[in-house]
């Protein structure tokens, strides 16, 4: 990995809320307007970053993104740099206003234009035609374009500010768990960008929903908060799982035919330090295989944690799941034991499919 050596600012934008924006613009509550005067000046310096080809990171509702300025292939060329990302996957464009999907995409159907008037701001990008002003380093040579609003208000007013749309993958070194919280954000990135922006912890936790909108029916190619059933819910028609994904949350050794349509999915991802296993099964067995085997590795001298979410606690578990690897590398695990969720739910299939990369599928059944 490169060495770090840029000097990085970092700045607390945290109070920078919607419940503090409306006692500042609503109520004058002088306290929150000076809040919001020293937030918006922050935000500011970093607009002034993103414009001048530089990078910023900063918060977003699911996790935290490592932007720069979409139409600049120099800028965008320095993230994949900054992550150590493999130059085939591709960024997603980040937007403050629904409409701005037209500076970024064309020939755009329906039923995206619905699912933005739905979603947006929200967890979901949208893979569309790409304009030709979209620089393919952007999109890591491909004729589309992912492109998506995020539900932050820091987020909104950054890429606002800065006049341009922000390319931004998440936050975290290319192969380790998504930053959730400002301080792996700077762990992974201080020293390779000009200001790290630090909200409070990411309200959702994993990334977005990845659909592809260029079929004839939407393609989810990336599982996230919102499900293939929410979208096709709104849109009244089908709406597909990219049969990569499904296959590779029933079988333990993946061996699907059909590559995957998100080239950042076919990467080591997700991954802890430490050597990580799911035991999959019936909770009171999972229970009981997960402290025999930790007993076993403990007495070898290993060091074991345990990731064990309540198997239907979606929302806790893509809460806390990325923050919960980086605890138990930070304490020196050699071996993580982690209980499978029930994939039954649309939350539950996505948080195992972030699970099972951070395994590298090794799955124990009981
Ligand atoms: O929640 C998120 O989406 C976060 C925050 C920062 O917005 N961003 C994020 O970006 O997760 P990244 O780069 O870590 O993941 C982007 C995913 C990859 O799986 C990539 O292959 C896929 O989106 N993607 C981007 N553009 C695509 C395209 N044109 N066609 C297919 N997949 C695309
Ligand atoms: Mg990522």
């Amino acid at each position: 990995m490169r060495r770090a050596n840029v000097k990085t600012k970092i700045f607390d934008i945290s109070n920078y809320t919607e419940e503090v924006i409306r006692k500042a613009d609503v109520d004058f509550d002088p306290e929150a307007v000076d809040m919001i005067e020293d937030a918006t000046d922050k935000l500011k310096q970093a607009a002034n970053v993103i414009a001048k080809g530089g990078l910023v990171v900063f918060p977003t509702e699911t996790v935290y993104g490592l932007g720069a300025n979409a139409f600049d292939p120099a800028a965008v060329g320095k993230i994949y740099k900054a992550k150590g990302r493999p130059a085939d996957n591709p960024t997603i464009v980040h937007i403050a206003r629904p409409s701005d999907i037209y500076l970024t995409g064309r020939d755009l159907t329906a039923s995206t234009l619905k699912l933005a008037s739905v979603f947006w701001p929200g967890p979901l990008t949208m893979v569309v035609h790409k304009r030709p002003e979209v620089p393919s380093i952007t999109t890591a040579g491909l004729e589309t374009v992912g492109v998506r609003l995020p539900d932050h208000p820091a987020a909104i007013e950054l890429i606002s500010m800065s006049g341009v749309p922000i390319a931004a993958p998440s936050a975290n070194l290319s192969g380790g768990p998504s930053p959730t919280k400002g301080r792996h954000a700077i762990a992974d990135m201080d020293g390779r960008v000009e200001i790290i922006l630090v909200g409070a912890d990411s309200r959702i936790g994993i990334e977005s929903t990845v659909v592809d909108m260029t079929a004839s029916s939407p393609v989810v190619l990336r599982p996230g908060f919102l499900s293939a059933a929410d979208l096709a819910e709104e849109l009244g028609k089908d709406v597909k799982t990219h049969s990569s994904l499904v296959d590779e949350n029933e079988a333990s050794n993946a061996d699907t035919d059909e590559p995957p349509k998100s080239p950042g999915m076919k990467y080591r991802h997700y991954a802890p330090e430490a050597e990580m296993y799911i035991i999959e099964g019936k909770r009171p067995d999972v229970e009981n295989e997960i402290a025999r085997l930790r007993s076993l590795n403990e007495k070898e001298g290993r060091k074991v944690g345990v990731i064990l979410f309540d198997e239907k606690d979606y929302v806790d578990a893509a809460h806390d799941f990325y923050a919960k690897l980086r605890e138990l590398d930070d304490a020196g695990s050699d071996l993580i034991l982690a209980g499978a969720l029930d994939r039954g739910d649309g939350l539950g299939f996505a948080v195992m499919n972030r699970m099972m990369r951070s395994a590298g599928h090794h799955v124990i059944r009981v």
